[in-house]
């Protein structure tokens, strides 16, 4: 595309002040989640991937939690009443006014743009040398928003809010998205003239265009290739409407990137995860934060991972990982809970019903099935066996155990933390260990069996005769 735009000179406003009444919410419309990212996020990433000198936001209604939520991101201006689209601009004039370069205006609530839709329309305002550049888009149907109104020859006229459009232009299906490219000193003369005669008796940002126009300024417009990008958030049917889009471009991204997703509507995948070539991503599956997959992994169905790191070739079904890492070629569940803080090297398995939570397991270690490991260092080619239990809690306070490398812990065993077993330790099925297994040692600790000999037909009378009384 050429170097059309100098770093240095593009402005960006995003309008942010007005109340958010439909989404009937104590949180701002504009921090609504979309495919688990903040509604504003999307639009200050592609804000930032464009690379803006400056980005300003106008906020209002509670403007607190955004200078919050945003602080040190955006620079923040007041709009104490809100008067309307243009009277919100006009705050911005300590920043702007007199400045060299274009003005790029968004609404807050408008998180779909792409990078290459705000390019274009940059590109066609340096292009046709415009005063004014309005991104529109046409809609089946156009109810509430801003006409585009053009002269005979084609060129922008001006454009005229729902609520002020005769029939005949309500008729117009071309809209305004709300999202301009301005001359900003033209903006800022202009801004000068708006008045509030009209339906809400407000200060329309829309009518720049028309006294840019009748100035004999240039007025352009980019008309949208996929109309649905427009789609603003005003309530919680559009939120849903846009994340349901969102989530459909994220999957896109994915698949065009060599990942399998099968039955995809039944997928969940947010705004952040990263997925190599080659993995399989199957049905009931949610991949949530900063999720990163590698390739050749299959995941799911109904893997529920969030803040997970996972290598190479992995395999994940039906289990819950939070914030831990998974290395190449482990496998876990059916059914396995992974708490925070957890590590799978390579080559381990984590299988049926278990439990990890702050638990670091080596390389080639196996803990097969129903047991619960926590704030636990495992080593290498260690074997858990079926419920064996870390004790690493007595109430108080939290205590480690230490599993080294070739220890073998048998079934249903507990190990009483603070406790270690050393390398090659072995602890025998059912024993009850409080005391630390030295390398090479072979731990019991349960009650030696007893066995009668022919003590059953005693065993039959004595019950008939308790039965009997
Ligand atoms: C606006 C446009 C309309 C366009 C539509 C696209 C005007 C007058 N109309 O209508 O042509 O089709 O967007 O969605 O601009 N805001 C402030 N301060 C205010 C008023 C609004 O910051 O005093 C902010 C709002 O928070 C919102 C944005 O500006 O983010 C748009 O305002 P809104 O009242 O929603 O305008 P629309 O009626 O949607
Ligand atoms: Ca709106």
């Amino acid at each position: 595309m050429g170097a059309y735009i100098v770093k240095e000179n593009l402005n960006a406003v995003i309008l942010a002040a007005g109340k958010g009444t439909r989404m009937k919410s104590k949180k701002h419309k504009v921090l609504h989640e979309l495919c688990g990212k903040p509604m504003i996020h999307y639009i200050l990433d592609t804000l930032e991937d464009m690379g803006t000198s400056q980005t300003l936001m106008v906020i209002g209604h509670l403007g607190e939690t955004l200078e919050e939520a945003l602080a040190g991101v955006v620079t923040f201006v007041n709009q104490k009443e809100q008067l309307g689209t243009a009277h919100a601009v006009m705050q911005t004039e300590e920043y702007l006014q007199g400045k060299d370069g274009i003005t790029l205006v968004l609404n807050g609530d408008h998180p779909l743009f792409t990078k290459e839709t705000l390019q274009s329309l940059i590109q066609i305002h340096i292009q046709k040398e415009a005063a004014a550049t309005v991104l529109t888009a046409e809609l089946a149907d156009p109810t509430g928003y801003g006409r585009v109104i053009r002269q005979a020859d084609g060129s922008v006229s001006r454009i005229v809010e729902h609520k002020d459009a005769s029939n005949e232009e309500r008729a117009v299906r071309e809209i305004n998205t709300g999202t301009y490219c301005f001359h900003n000193q033209k903006l800022f003369e202009a801004l000068k003239l708006v008045n509030n005669n009209n339906a809400q008796g407000e200060y329309y940002l829309p009518d720049v265009i028309a006294i840019l126009q009748e100035q004999g300024e240039i007025i352009a417009a980019s008309m949208m290739e996929d109309e649905k990008e427009a789609m603003g958030v005003n309530d919680r049917v559009q939120l849903a409407d846009a994340e349901a889009y969102m989530q459909q471009r994220i999957m896109r991204k994915h698949m065009i990137n060599g990942v399998t997703i099968h039955q995809p509507s039944t997928v969940n995948i947010e705004a952040d995860v990263e997925i190599d070539s080659d993995t399989e991503i199957f049905s009931g599956s949610s991949l949530k934060g900063n999720t990163k997959i590698g390739s050749g992994c299959i995941i799911g169905p109904e893997a529920d991972l969030q803040d997970v790191v996972v290598a190479d070739q992995s395999k994940i079904r039906y289990s819950v990982i939070e914030d831990s890492e998974i290395g190449s070629k482990v496998t876990v569940g059916p059914y396995a809970y992974i708490r925070p803080n957890s590590s799978l090297a390579e080559n381990t398995k984590v299988g049926a019903f278990v439990d990890l939570k702050n638990a670091q397991i080596g390389k080639g270690s196996k803990v097969s099935h129903l047991a619960y490991v926590g704030d636990s260092e495992v080593g290498q080619n260690v074997n858990i066996a079926c419920g064996a239990v870390t004790v690493n809690y007595d109430g108080f306070s939290k205590h480690k155990t230490i599993i080294k490398d070739g220890a073998f812990i048998g079934c249903n065993t507990n190990l009483v933390a603070p406790v270690t077993v050393e390398k090659n330790g072995y602890v025998a099925a059912g024993s009850t260990i409080t005391d630390d297994v030295p390398a090479e040692a072979f731990a019991i600790a349960r009650q030696r069996q007893v066995t009668k000999e022919d003590y059953v037909p005693k065993l039959r009378k004595k019950i008939n005769r308790h039965n009997s009384l």
